[in-house]
């Protein structure tokens, strides 16, 4: 049963996506369709005051979806932000990606699914870091329909979302993508996308494509772009998000993509990827594929500890195993052009993983390789 939650204008959001130097969507859903007054302000900046009409109906019962793209933004500072809705007015703040950073903080988490009172406290963790944007690998709901979007996603994060952008994975819980799609302004306009931000490129993939027979040709095509997106990419570090696991020592022992894009991913260069579906925290040896990648090893991670319950049967011992935590959990990665680390922390702030990764003029350091692990050699490879 949906909780109840106070009734509200905007009844969702505000909320940021697809942020860049210059750009940010703003959306926010209500239940009428009279416009609202928009104001955005930064030092030095004349303001800008937009009226913003609804932009579609959304859900089944009448709701009515606001966005606006705002642009021509200048790189790197923060804006101030009032939106003055008939009945209720929101003030924020956001900030704008910079051009070129040599560091950047961001936070990556997932699994939320109906659990929304650890959610809340989960994400009520996020401020203290000013993270310039969130990624979210999936599992927002249960069943991916529009109404549990609001108590279960947006509501634990309301105070949360206005300040800091979201880039989101769609997880199997999202059920058919329907509403996944309506409410995100996704870059590109599908659930896998790309983005950059100072020394990241961040991608995101679908991994529920083989569960809905209809969308089975969108697997070849992600594929494609996958291929053309790395080949364009020149940031130091790539980050790659996807909901369902390539290697899991779980009880489900997921091997989403280890046939079709982890090749793609070891052949460009791939740093890490993040994933959430096995509840709870992984984080595997660095991996290498001989004659793939040999020299840059992919550091694979399963974060997914925003509320979905945490089983109590341990994971598989196994050597590739270099930490786990059977707690909910959320990571804040820092990134500079040669470093980037990451620290786990629980719901309550305890510490539960760091490292750190090191790629001086763009190479891992042999002592770095030398602890590398083959993945031929991990359990159910090759098959
Ligand atoms: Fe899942």
């Amino acid at each position: 049963m949906l909780p109840a939650l106070p009734d509200s204008d905007p009844w969702i959001g505000p909320y940021l996506e697809n942020p860049g130097p210059e750009t940010v969507t703003l959306s926010w859903v209500r239940r009428d369709a009279s416009p609202c007054a928009l104001t955005v302000a930064a030092p030095g900046e004349p303001e800008r005051a937009l009226t913003v009409k609804a932009h579609a109906h959304i859900g089944e019962n009448g709701d009515w979806l606001y966005r606006v793209r705002l642009d021509s933004l200048t790189p790197g500072i923060r804006y101030s932000y009032v939106l003055h809705c008939p009945s209720a007015s929101v003030e924020s703040e956001f900030r704008t990606f910079p051009l070129e950073s040599d560091r950047i903080v961001f936070v990556y988490y997932g699994d939320n699914k109906s659990i929304f009172d650890i959610h809340r406290r989960v994400v009520a963790r996020f401020a203290r870091h000013e993270p310039l944007f969130l990624m979210h690998s999936g599992d927002m709901t249960e069943r991916g329909r529009y109404e549990e979007y609001r108590p279960y996603f947006f509501h634990p994060l309301r105070d949360t979302i206005s300040r800091f952008p979201l880039y989101p994975a769609r997880g199997n819980h999202e059920g058919d993508g329907r509403a996944f799609r309506e409410l995100f302004d996704l870059p590109g306009g599908q659930p896998w996308y790309s983005f950059d931000c100072g020394p990241v490129h961040g991608i995101v993939l679908d991994t529920t494509g083989w569960r809905h027979p209809a969308e089975h040709r969108d697997i070849p095509a992600m594929r494609a772009w996958l291929e053309e997106d790395l080949a364009r990419r020149h940031a130091p570090w790539t980050i790659a998000m996807y909901h369902e696991p390539s290697y899991d020592l779980g009880w489900r022992k997921d091997d989403w993509g280890r046939e079709d894009f982890l090749p793609v991913l070891r052949r460009a260069g791939a740093d890490i990827t993040l994933s959430g579906h096995a509840h709870g925290y992984q984080r595997l040896h660095p991996m290498f594929a001989p004659g793939q990648n040999d020299t840059h090893p992919i550091t694979h991670i399963v974060s997914a500890g925003a509320g979905a319950p945490i089983g109590a049967k341990p994971l598989d011992a196994s050597p590739f195993l270099a930490a786990q935590a059977r707690r909910f959990n959320y990571m804040v990665f820092t990134a500079e052009r040669e470093r980037l680390s990451a620290q786990v922390f629980s719901e309550y702030d305890e510490l539960l993983d760091e490292f750190v990764l090191r790629k001086p003029g763009g190479r891992y350091p042999p002592a770095f390789l030398a602890q590398a692990m083959d993945e031929s050699g991990y359990p159910g490879s090759g098959r």
